[in-house]
Parts: C-alpha cells; structure tokens; sequence
C-alpha cells in the first residue's frame, strides 16, 4: 500500500510538473487541443501554413505523399499547385527548397507541437504586439524577444500592449477576432497533424482496442465463472 502512494505521488508530482507555466509573460497558455479527425480543418490548416510559414518553416519529417493521402488532396493539386521547388518529387520531404534551420533561425516545425504543446503554440501565434525595440518591429507575450516576424498581422491585425500589460488591437486585419481564433486551431491541428500523421489511425483504433478489452474481458468472466462452478 505505501509503495503504491508513493508511486502515486511521485506519478502526480510529474503530472503537475508537466502543467507548469512555461507560457512566457502570461499565466498561463489558453486552453487548447489538438484534434487531427476533421479533414477540413487539416486542410484548411495546410492552407494558411503554405501561405504564411512555407517561406520560413520546413516541415522535414512530413512527405508530400503522405499528405496528399491523408488530407485526402488530389495528386495533381499536389504537383502543381503546392510544390513550387522545381525538382521537389511527390515521395520527397516538405522542405521547400530549404535548409532545416533558415538563415534568419526559423526551425523545423514538424516536431515543434510535441516539444511546445498544442496550446504553447496556439496561444503564440495570437500574442504577436508591435514593439519598436525589437529587430523585427514585433515581440510575443509567449515568446518574449522572439526573432520572427509578425506574419499573421494581415489576418489578426496589429496589437499593442496597454500600459497594464494587456494587448489591445490597435488595427484591424482581415478576419474578425473569431475568424482568427478558428484559423490558429487549424493551424495548429495541422501542426500537431505533422508531428505524428499517424495520429489519426492511433486514436480511431485505440477506441476498438479498448471495446475488445471490455468485451474480452466480459467474455473470460463468464468463462471464469463456469470453471468456478466445476471446483466448488
Ligand atoms: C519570416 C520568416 C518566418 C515566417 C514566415 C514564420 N516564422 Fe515562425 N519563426 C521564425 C523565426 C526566425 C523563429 C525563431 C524565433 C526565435 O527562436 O527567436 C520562428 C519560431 C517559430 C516558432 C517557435 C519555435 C520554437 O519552438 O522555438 C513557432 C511555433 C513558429 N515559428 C510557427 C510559425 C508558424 C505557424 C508560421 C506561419 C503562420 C510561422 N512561424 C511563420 C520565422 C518565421
């Protein structure tokens, strides 16, 4: 019994370890998770990161094959609309022409949701304010001093911090703040996507797996009892 709180304990000490704040200047992230079972979102997702993150970010890990069968996108759409480096084939690797970390530092991002979090980069793409201190025009609340860019200002809009520390949209951008919000979770399912394309196989088997273990296990009682009835 003591050995099993103490596994207890030290499981939960981990548990809490796990869920601290690593979300920059803020308190905490906001709430967000991944799911990889709306095709839609995927590749919606997929849209805004060939349009917004492609020219920084590879995705290395990822085959444009693989991609193309799991997003459900036809071939030539692939081909020809989708890779633009000349000697890219399907079966090759999203890297765009790229090397794995750009000139300016910009990292894989194939991996970057399983290291960050789903919500660590939810709530990092939607923390962009301007500070003219910085190199870049742009700082994070996420990522205090972060060398990229504000690439999404043209969606989300520009915003500043107040003088408590809040942001505050100072411009509008293209989409409203909801329309924002949607297309970051995109994003992100995308991302979290790419970091294990298996994910979408794992998690539908998962739930047969465990209705045969409630059934197998329902079964082997019934067995257990009859044998029981033969010793008594
Ligand atoms: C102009 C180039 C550029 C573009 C475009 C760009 N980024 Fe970045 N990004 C960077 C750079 C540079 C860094 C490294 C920042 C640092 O370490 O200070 C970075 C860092 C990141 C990180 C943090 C990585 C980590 O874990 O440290 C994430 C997540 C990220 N980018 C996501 C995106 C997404 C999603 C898009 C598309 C919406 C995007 N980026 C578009 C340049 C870019």
């Amino acid at each position: 019994m003591k050995k099993l709180l103490l596994i207890l304990l030290i499981l939960s000490s981990y548990g809490f370890s796990a869920g601290e704040n690593n979300c920059g200047s803020l308190e905490k992230c906001d709430a967000f998770s991944s799911n990889v079972h709306d095709l839609y979102s995927l590749q919606r997702g997929l849209g805004i990161y060939m349009n917004y993150c492609a020219s920084c970010h590879t995705l290395k890990l990822l085959r444009w094959n693989r991609l193309q069968k799991d997003l459900v996108i036809p071939e030539n759409i692939i081909t020809e609309e989708l890779i633009r480096t000349p000697d890219t084939k399907i079966a090759d690797h999203m890297t765009f022409g790229m090397p794995d970390v750009s000139p300016i530092g910009a990292p894989d991002l194939t991996l970057r949701t399983r290291v960050r979090g789903d919500e660590w980069i939810y709530t990092y793409l939607r923390t962009f304010y301007e500070d003219p201190s910085q190199t870049s025009g742009s700082n994070n609340l996420v990522y205090v001093g972060t060398a990229m860019p504000n690439v999404l200002a043209g969606l989300q809009g520009n915003q500043a911090l107040d003088t408590g520390g809040t942001l505050v949209s100072i411009s509008e951008g293209s989409m409203t703040a909801e329309e924002f919000d949607d297309s970051m979770k995109d994003l992100v399912n995308f991302l979290a996507y790419a970091a294990e394309p298996a994910r979408i196989t794992r998690e539908k088997n998962g739930v047969f797996v465990i209705l045969f273990f409630i059934v197998f296990t329902a079964v082997m009682n019934l067995l257990y009892r009859e044998y029981a009835k033969e010793l008594k």
